[in-house]
């Protein structure tokens, strides 16, 4: 089916303000803004979309309360979108927007949607120069800090689902998304929108309470510093709240760091994922696996006394 990528999510926003607010601390760009709500972009141009509460041809919420209502990936050519559009009508209502957009409902009642891929795939940044033991690539050189994050791209979204075993057959039988990783018992199942792919895109977890949620997004961003350098700001500059992190997921071996959002869940800042192929084994995990390691709520500020301390910027000096 040739799916390329996270290309969209559409949230209503019960506080307009804030959840601008926070998409601009979150590091993307403002593209539009209107009264027909606001849109940002990642810096491949994959965007986040809030519309006001009212704004009409919204496909319906999947639970009472719940902002997110739309997911829409990106399909590499017009076959394919044609293809998808022909399996996705055997048994459920598809609409096509003038350009080509088809949107749908998932088992869960999650709106799910397909266009054109029109965005860059990646982003191709210079990489950090990482010095492992033995091997020194960064000489005579700081490595990068950053002040703040700007996310390259969505890499994967996950919800909580009460019927995680239709789910599984609609994204993976009927729509192709390779299994990752699972646990057992149906308790969750990571997928990918290709087979050479981050080793997830869709992430979804089985509802003990019957209520369908909203996760996360994920955001890819350069290295670890970035990672940390985005939290870091979004949490202690801009007094957002941590969900969890900074960590490192054992699964696909990300660093992350999750912020709560103000249209509910969570975003996620993460790098290093395993990248994929057709190659890669999918292991049913007994226990949880969520983290190797991680933080509960964010990093605190240093100690007013530990910043006064001589500065390590200044030793020698003295
Ligand atoms: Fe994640």
């Amino acid at each position: 089916m040739a799916i390329v990528g996270l290309d969209t999510a559409v949230f209503t926003a019960p506080d307009m303000k804030k959840a601008k607010a926070f998409l601009a601390d979150w590091g993307l760009k403002k593209v539009r803004d209107g009264k027909k709500g606001a849109v940002f972009a990642t810096r491949i141009g994959s965007e986040i979309v809030l519309r006001p509460d009212d704004y009409p041809a919204l496909p319906p919420a999947a639970q009472e309360g719940m902002h997110f209502r739309e997911m829409i990936w990106g399909v590499s050519s017009r076959k394919h979108l044609a293809a998808i559009r022909k399996e996705l009508e055997r048994d459920r209502e598809v609409t096509v927007d003038a350009d080509g957009t088809i949107h749908c409902l998932d088992p869960n009642n999650i709106g799910v949607g397909f266009r054109l891929w029109q965005r860059e795939k990646r982003v191709k940044a210079t990489p950090e120069r990482f010095n492992h033991a033995g091997h020194y690539r960064r000489i005579d050189a700081r490595a990068k800090l950053y002040e703040r994050a700007q996310p390259l791209r969505m890499g994967h979204i996950g919800f909580i689902v009460p019927n995680l075993e239709a789910a599984e057959k609609f994204y993976h039988k009927r729509l192709g998304f390779p299994i990752s990783d699972k646990y057992a018992g149906g308790a969750a199942t990571f997928m990918r929108n290709a087979e050479r792919e981050d080793h997830h895109n869709l992430f979804l977890i089985w509802s003990r309470d019957g209520n369908t949620r909203f996760h996360h997004i994920a955001f890819e961003v350069n290295d670890i510093h970035e990672v940390f350098g985005g939290g870091l700001y979004v949490t202690r500059k801009q007094g957002w709240q941590t969900e969890v992190g900074p960590g490192r997921h054992p699964v696909s071996s990300a660093y992350f760091w999750y912020v709560k959002t103000p249209v509910g869940g969570a975003f996620e800042y993460f790098s290093d994922s395993d990248f994929v192929t057709g190659n890669w084994k999918p292991v049913s995990f007994r226990e949880n696996r969520f983290s190797e390691w991680h933080l509960v709520d964010g990093i605190p500020a240093p100690e007013e006394g530990y910043r006064d301390r001589p500065s390590l910027s200044n030793a020698g000096k003295a």
